[in-house]
């Protein structure tokens, strides 16, 4: 009988609930012990690891769709690779990980993470010899490459969406604008996704240049006297620290445009799992348990084409390298952000959205 663990590294996102339960429900069906890793590396690195053993019931079904994750991603200030760095542990921390998984005899680990903690599993591979590792993607930042999709994405565009839905009632009650701060670090994914499904007036993103002049003239030339303009996280304005979103609302108040900030911040890593959040994490789920069957290792599951298959961790690390942008000083790039070519931003443009200095 093969004995596989499951562990949830990184920020949070809703779907990995649905993600551990599908894995348990497949497993179970092929006859496999499962065992949840409390609090990620957090609960691995500790002596005991923190573990529970799976039976049925213990993620009840109708508990699946629930955001957050049932075995918990750590805190932030304990230690982990990142921390473990900083204070220079790294070499005792990735020996505590190393012996943990000899304790506990895992044939498989899956490990469900975000940009971060996969490029880390694949820095640290050697903690993983002699199991297979098999990586599923989630984040609501959408920037890994090399994947279409990824867990808890479709549900945080949901999220945003529903939050600038009730903004858009006021606005329009006393004719003003609302600049709203989107998560996603340096990926305008999200940004871009929701703005879309809202009909926003602007939505700027670190990928794209803009122009602070060419925002208040399009704000100022609308029929509208209210309306949305998302700004991500990761934009900023040359000379000028803080918040993009407050940045951005002092230019335009000093335009004479009326308007507020509003920060949906963690809530976009809530809410219930969309429809279509759960078929991802099924499908990933099922890959991830064909790979363990494959006596594939290193690896991590992708949706490409409607398909999911598995890519070598390899791959990914080495088309997720983040360079300079060459168009926009001091702003990261990387194979997975936004591309230029991406259709959505067209269709952005054609809808008479301001998207940012394209041409
Ligand atoms: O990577 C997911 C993410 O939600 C980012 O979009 C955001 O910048 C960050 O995590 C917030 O992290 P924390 O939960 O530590 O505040």
């Amino acid at each position: 009988m093969k004995k596989i663990g499951i562990m949830t590294t990184g920020g949070d996102c809703s779907g990995l609930n649905t993600v551990i339960e599908r894995i348990y429900h497949g497993a179970t069906l092929r006859g496999w012990k499962v065992i949840g890793i409390l609090d990620g590396t957090d609960g691995l690195s500790a002596n005991p690891p923190r573990v529970i053993e799976f039976k049925n019931n213990t993620l009840p079904i109708e508990n699946a769709r629930l955001a957050g994750s049932f075995l918990h991603n750590g805190r932030a200030d304990a230690l982990n690779f990142e921390t473990a760095i900083e204070r220079g542990k790294i070499e005792q921390f990735n020996k505590k990980l190393r012996q943990s998984l000899l304790d506990l005899k895992l044939d498989a680990l899956i490990l469900i993470g975000g940009n971060g903690s996969l490029s880390l599993a694949w820095c640290n591979k050697e903690i993983y010899k002699g199991l297979q590792l098999i990586c599923i993607p989630k984040t609501i930042d959408m920037d890994i490459p090399l994947t279409s999709k990824t867990i808890g994405f479709d549900t945080a565009v949901q999220q945003l969406t529903n939050f600038c839905d009730q903004l858009l009632l006021t606005a329009r009650s006393h004719h003003r604008w609302f600049i709203v701060q989107t998560m996603g670090r340096e990926c305008g994914q999200l940004a871009l996704n929701a703005g879309i499904a809202i009909g926003a007036s602007a939505i700027i993103i670190p990928e794209i240049k803009y122009d602070i002049n060419s925002l208040i003239s399009h704000i100022k030339s609308q029929t509208n006297d209210y309306g949305i303009i998302l700004v991500s996280e990761g934009v900023y304005l040359r000379g000028h620290s803080g918040k993009p979103a407050e940045i951005i609302s002092r230019k335009l108040t000093a335009a004479g445009i009326v308007n507020r900030t509003a920060f949906p911040e963690h809530t976009q890593r809530a809410g219930d799992t969309t429809a279509s959040d759960r078929i991802l994490a099924t499908q990933m789920a099922d890959c991830a348990l064909k790979a363990i069957s494959n006596k594939e290792t290193y690896v991590m599951t992708a949706i490409n084409n409607c398909e999911c298959k598995t890519i070598g961790l390899n791959d990914f690390f080495a088309a997720g390298e983040i360079s300079d942008d060459p168009k926009i000083l001091g702003v990261k790039t990387s194979d997975a952000y936004v591309s230029p070519e991406e259709p959505l931003l067209q269709v952005a443009a054609d809808m008479g959205i301001y998207i940012g200095e394209t041409k």
